[in-house]
């Protein structure tokens, strides 16, 4: 058994479009370890969710995953058909996703799709898979649950949906719950329930989870581990702590500073100068470079590496300070 439950290197996925390959995904190496909380941040385009969906598999024409290697508690799940993905998609890795109403059916009761999900997947009677819904539906606070049971998603308030959805992706205890914006959708007050609930599950089952988001301080909450994304790439990573504590790129300081200042509406984007670039036309140095307030001669012509800085810290900057 591998010590990871997810084990990503090297990940290079894009798109394959009349203007040239569009690289979402470039040379993504990620771990997380059976139970950890691993939080992903960037800006909006920067390839997080690229990242969710070429670890489920869901990539959709034109979209593909170039190179590199994914690997579900040791086992490789590159160059896997559809077929071979289907019963590892719900079973051992399952996804949450923004909008719970684009992923839940409108016109089945909610009890009755986990249920299907759940026999899907499971050898057990219909009577037993309704016990275990109902059991799974009350888990994730859920009043009432017999009652919601017989519910249609519309007659669920947002929170109530989101929270059917979280609880549909843990019916068959994933080892991997991907969460890619779980809460963008809902207030502030609903957003605090849900990420407690999905840190909660997490501890209680040994499930691990991967948490993507524009929101630092979301990240900062729930994550053990933080990835930093900027186009497509890794520039900084660190336990949460310590990125918090003395993070070491410009791109990481500035979404920081960006979510103090906006600390009360914490959901717009963050205040960087500048926009995020073209990924076809990616600068030649480094890709935050014509954004960078450090920014140097040797920035803009060499791309820089990802370099250890300090204890389980890496930063992609050639002013990176050692943690
Ligand atoms: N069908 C497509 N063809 C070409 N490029 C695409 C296509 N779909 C997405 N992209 C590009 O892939 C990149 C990564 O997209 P992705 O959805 O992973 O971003 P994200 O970080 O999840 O953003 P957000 O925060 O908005 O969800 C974006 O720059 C986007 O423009
Ligand atoms: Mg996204």
């Amino acid at each position: 058994m591998d010590e990871y439950t997810l084990k990503i290197e090297h990940l290079s996925s894009g798109f394959f479009t009349e203007r040239g390959y569009v690289p979402a995904v470039d040379d993504v190496s990620l771990t997380i370890g059976k139970g950890q909380v691993v939080g992903v941040v960037g800006e909006s385009g920067c390839g997080k969710s690229m990242i969710a969906r070429s670890v489920m598999g869901l990539l959709k024409y034109p979209g593909r995953i170039t190179g590199g290697s994914i690997a579900l508690a040791g086992r490789e799940l590159t160059g896997l058909t559809d077929r071979q993905l289907q019963p590892i998609r719900g079973r051992d890795m399952a996804m949450i996703f923004q909008e719970p109403m684009t992923s839940l059916n409108p016109v089945v009761p909610v009890g009755r799709q986990m249920r299907e999900a759940l026999l899907l997947h499971e050898d057990m009677s219909r009577a037993a898979a309704r016990e275990e819904v109902i059991r799974m539906l009350s888990h994730v606070g859920i009043s009432e649950p017999e009652k919601r049971y017989n519910a249609y998603p519309h007659e669920l308030s947002g929170g109530l949906r989101q929270r059917v959805m979280i609880a549909m992706a843990m019916i068959c205890k994933p080892k991997l719950l991907i969460a890619d914006e779980p809460t963008t959708a809902l207030d502030v007050t609903i957003e605090a329930q849900i990420l407690r609930l999905i840190r909660d599950l997490s501890r209680e089952t040994g499930m691990s989870v991967l948490l993507i988001s524009h929101n630092l301080g979301v990240i900062a909450q729930m994550c053990d581990k933080v990835y930093v994304m900027y186009a497509g790439r890794i520039v900084e990573q660190a336990d949460a702590l310590t990125l918090f504590d003395r993070c070491a790129h410009p791109y990481t300081r500035g979404l920081m500073d960006s979510v103090i200042r906006l600390d009360a509406s914490p959901r717009r984007l963050p205040a960087i100068g500048g926009v995020v670039p073209n990924l076809l036309r990616l600068p030649a140095g480094c890709a935050f470079a014509p954004r960078c307030p450090h920014a140097g001669e040797k920035c803009r012509a060499e791309r820089p590496e990802l370099d250890q800085i300090g204890p389980g810290h890496w930063c992609r900057c050639f002013e990176g300070r050692r943690s």
